[in-house]
């Protein structure tokens, strides 16, 4: 272990009033936070202390202002019964990328991937083992000025906490295009993972919900007629056996995932051409209509690939050709990325982390 941290264990596990049965999403959570503080244009020595409410100051800029950015990783259980992390370098340079956005101070390399890997460590016997479930982490770095001006906070807490998950969707969803709302703009923060981008996102969602959808395809805000993203989901269609999704650059609207960036880069390990271009409803209606729109599905750490059965627009459904499950590319890359992430599946990229067995006195 290299970085240095001070480690105080909890007395206490609250394992035990898990049911790991019932995982659901993000509702339990582990024995201990990682902490991590700046101040003083310095990040502070990191520790992990038990898991409780923090105290903080009512006048938070992360609160007021929303300088407040996150990640979402999962640790897996390896066939061989180790833990393992996927790609958390990906998540690394995003958040950094998200910083930099929100004029956040960067978090350095041994902070979030060394702390990643002894958290983790700390957690291993929360890593539930069936196909579909992992330990999901949500690093998360707020501004914890009190101070009402606006400006750029001069201090800030970086955590890692982690919650026993299992699939966020357990069937294939509905999701509605509309031109009420948009998520993003061309030059605004829609490529990075800030907190405020999901508040902005719960009306419209719930707006939907009411009409009887589980999320919103998100249109550009310009035409309101290209295609972005679903819900917390980047999107591909498959179409007369072509693949488009949306192009992700940083000054977009589209986030990077890393879920989406795996399966582009699986795709084409296995010969397949991928068009990263932005689709219109249009395109998508008269492919429904050709009866040539074949697979959809949505890719995200949270949702892993989640297959979508219906596409409500303007008052009209258009509907897949596989829309009961996975279609057959929805189930190859399904299987193959969770393969890779539980150690069934040669890991030929060289995705996985493993991590190490530390002994903490
Ligand atoms: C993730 O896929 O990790 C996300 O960020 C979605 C989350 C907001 C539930």
């Amino acid at each position: 272990m290299e970085l240095n941290i001070e480690i105080n264990l909890t007395s206490q596990s609250c394992i035990d009033q898990v049911n790991f049965d019932d995982l659901g999403f993000g509702k339990y959570f582990t024995d201990h936070l990682f902490v991590a503080e700046y101040q003083n244009k310095t990040w502070n020595k990191p520790r992990i202390i038990s898991f409780d409410n923090l105290s903080l100051h009512p006048a938070l800029s992360a609160l007021h202002y929303g300088q407040s950015i996150f990640e979402g990783m999962k640790a897996f259980k390896y066939a061989d019964g180790g833990a393992v992390l996927f790609r958390p370098e990906k998540n690394w340079e995003r958040i950094n990328m998200s910083a930099r956005r929100l004029c956040m101070p960067e978090i350095p390399k041994d902070i979030f991937i060394e702390g990643l890997k002894i958290f983790v460590d700390i957690e291993r016997n929360w890593i539930p083992s069936k196909e579909g479930e992992a330990l999901y982490l949500r690093p998360l770095l707020f501004a914890t000025d009190g101070f009402l001006g606006v400006k750029p906070s001069e201090s800030y807490m970086f955590l890692i906490m982690a919650s026993p998950v299992s699939k966020y969707y357990s069937k294939p969803i509905k999701i509605l295009a509309q031109k009420q709302y948009v998520r993003a703009v061309r030059g605004g923060v829609g490529a990075v993972k800030a907190a405020g981008n999901y508040a902005g996102s719960l009306l419209a969602t719930q707006e939907a919900k009411k009409q009887g959808y589980d999320q919103i395809l998100w249109l550009d805000a310009i035409h309101l007629s290209l295609v972005e993203e679903s819900g917390t989901m980047n999107l591909f269609f498959v179409i007369d056996n072509e693949i488009y999704t949306a192009p992700a650059t940083q000054n977009g609207t589209i986030l990077m995932g890393v879920t989406r960036d795996s399966v582009i880069t699986l795709l084409k390990s296995w010969g397949y051409t991928v068009h990263e271009t932005s689709l219109s409803m249009q395109d998508i209606s008269d492919a429904g209509k050709a009866n040539k729109l074949q697979e959809v599905f949505g890719t995200g750490t949270a949702a892993s690939i989640a297959p979508v059965s219906a596409i409500g627009f303007e008052d009209a459904e258009i509907i897949p050709q596989y829309h009961e499950g996975y279609g057959k590319l929805g189930q190859k890359l399904y299987e193959n990325l969770v393969g890779i992430q539980r150690g069934t599946v040669l890991d030929t990229m060289g995705w996985i982390v493993r991590v190490p067995e530390y002994a903490y006195s």
